[in-house]
């Protein structure tokens, strides 16, 4: 883990609201695992001296790209950087997501913006020569992650919750049709959906392995501030140091509240 200046290569709004952001840091990119996040420095000065976390979204030899939802002031602040700034990062963090040697078809689950950690996924597993499905979920079509920018070998399966693209309802609604095929699955979206997915459980036994991402809130990023405590079915973890990825088994959606 290293804390860096990234240098923004560009910056542009990919959906509404959703802004592709590439750097070069030859420091991180080499580091850098599936599943890693890094937390970063939004706003200069004195204003906004807490980092937010992002997943790295892609590798490209020394550069590296996040893909951000503009919630508040700083995917704000992020949104306004341009190419040629300096970004300051610490990272990589967290443990990322392992796929097992021996295990082929690989499903992968992404609610809206948890395409975020994903793609580098997919091409990880598709370089291994692994076989990837990819159900990708949105409220609808204009949410939708551009097909162009996804890996062209993951076979696609569209589904927009209003019908406005692919099949109409959630993600979660579709697993069942695919679970038979798959040896692991990896997921990244809300909290409900790993609700439901763990809801699912009883169709889910085929599956060998399945790895979620959790979000929370987090302070420091390090491990120091315990503020990104959650409940696992095996005692309490810190999401920045013992996640963001965990076995959906140890999954029970209580985490202990803090604001930053
Ligand atoms: C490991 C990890 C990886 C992440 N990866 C990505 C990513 O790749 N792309 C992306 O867009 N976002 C990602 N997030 C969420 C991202 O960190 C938050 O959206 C960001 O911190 C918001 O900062 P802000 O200053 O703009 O919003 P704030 O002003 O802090 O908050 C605005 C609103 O967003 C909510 N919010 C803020 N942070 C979170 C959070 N962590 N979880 C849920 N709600 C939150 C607040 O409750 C509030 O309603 C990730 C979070 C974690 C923990
Ligand atoms: S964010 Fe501080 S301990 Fe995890």
């Amino acid at each position: 883990m290293k804390q860096v200046s990234a240098s923004i290569i560009s910056n542009s709004e990919v959906m509404p609201g959703v802004y592709l952001i590439w750097l070069e840091s030859p420091q991180v990119a080499s580091e850098a695992k599936p599943g890693q996040f890094v937390m970063v420095r939004c706003g200069e000065g004195s204003e906004h001296l807490l980092r937010r976390p992002f997943s790295i979204h892609r590798l490209d030899n020394n550069k590296l790209a996040l893909l951000f939802t503009v919630v508040g002031k700083g995917t704000h602040w992020l949104a306004q950087c341009r190419a040629g700034n300096n970004m300051d990062l610490l990272g990589p963090l967290g443990n990322g997501y392992s796929i097992q040697p021996d295990w082929h078809n690989l499903l992968f689950l992404a609610g809206g913006i948890g395409i975020a950690p994903l793609c580098f996924l997919a091409e990880k597993a598709l370089n291994q020569g692994c076989s990837v499905r990819l159900l990708l979920g949105a409220s609808t079509a204009t949410q939708l992650y551009p097909r162009h920018l996804l890996p062209a070998e993951a076979e696609l399966i569209i589904t927009t919750e209003d019908g406005t693209a692919g099949r109409e309802g959630l993600i979660t609604d579709f697993l069942p049709d695919f679970v038979g095929w798959a040896d692991q699955i990896f997921a990244c979206g809300p909290t409900l959906m790993y609700h439901t997915m763990a809801a699912q459980s009883q169709q889910l036994l085929k599956v060998k392995s399945v790895q979620i991402s959790l979000e929370v809130r987090m302070g420091c990023g390090l491990g120091v501030c315990y503020g990104c405590t959650v409940k696992t079915k095996n005692g309490l973890k810190q999401v920045c140091k013992d996640g963001p990825i965990f076995d959906l088994d140890d999954f029970t959606g209580e985490e202990l509240a803090y604001n930053y």
